[in-house]
């Protein structure tokens, strides 16, 4: 295992939402805090930093992960996206609308994370109906919605691409 001293910085280069960037940073920087405040790219939330409520899911290498879990220097060269990067994708809109239309948000700190992942799971199914949608929303905590809303959208979501929604 690699040793660093207090006060030492390490070079890390990610590429983020499609742009590279290279800094210079302590070895214990999460990577939640180094895509807020190295990057301020503040569409990822912090909730628990533990890893239990899912708000700081972004996308590592296609995957969905838990940013608070990762240091930065651990996933040096990788590709991260995050809920910026996904409002760029046309496709987008149909899961902005559905959110939207079916009052899947109130507060708003849990979207982002939860919005990745429901991006994942649509993106990844080949046949959405299939997808096990309480699987995908037990990774995230809504203090305010019940849920109901976010399933509501999901439907929403399946119905447009010809899915029998399960959510
Ligand atoms: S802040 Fe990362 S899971 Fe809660
Ligand atoms: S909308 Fe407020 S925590 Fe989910």
């Amino acid at each position: 295992m690699t040793r660093y001293d207090k006060d030492q910085r390490v070079p890390v280069t990610l590429t983020v939402n499609g742009r590279e960037y290279r800094r210079w940073i302590e070895p214990r920087l999460l990577l939640s805090d180094f895509i807020r405040d190295e990057l301020g790219l503040t569409g990822t939330h912090v909730g628990c930093e533990h890893g239990v409520c899912g708000a700081c899911t972004i996308l590592l290498n296609g995957t969905p992960v838990r940013s608070c879990l990762k240091l930065a220097i651990d996933v040096g060269n990788g590709h991260i996206t995050t809920i910026e990067g996904l409002v760029k994708d046309d496709e987008f809109d149909a899961l902005r609308q559905a959110f939207s239309e079916n009052h899947a948000l109130q507060c708003g700190f849990c979207t982002p994370g939860i919005v990745v992942s429901v991006w994942d799971a649509l993106k990844h199914a080949s046949d959405s109906d299939l997808v096990d949608w309480e699987d995908v929303l037990s990774g995230h905590l809504c203090r305010c919605t019940g849920y109901v809303g976010i399933r509501q959208a999901i439907k929403a979501l399946q119905a447009k691409e010809g899915g029998e929604a399960k959510a």
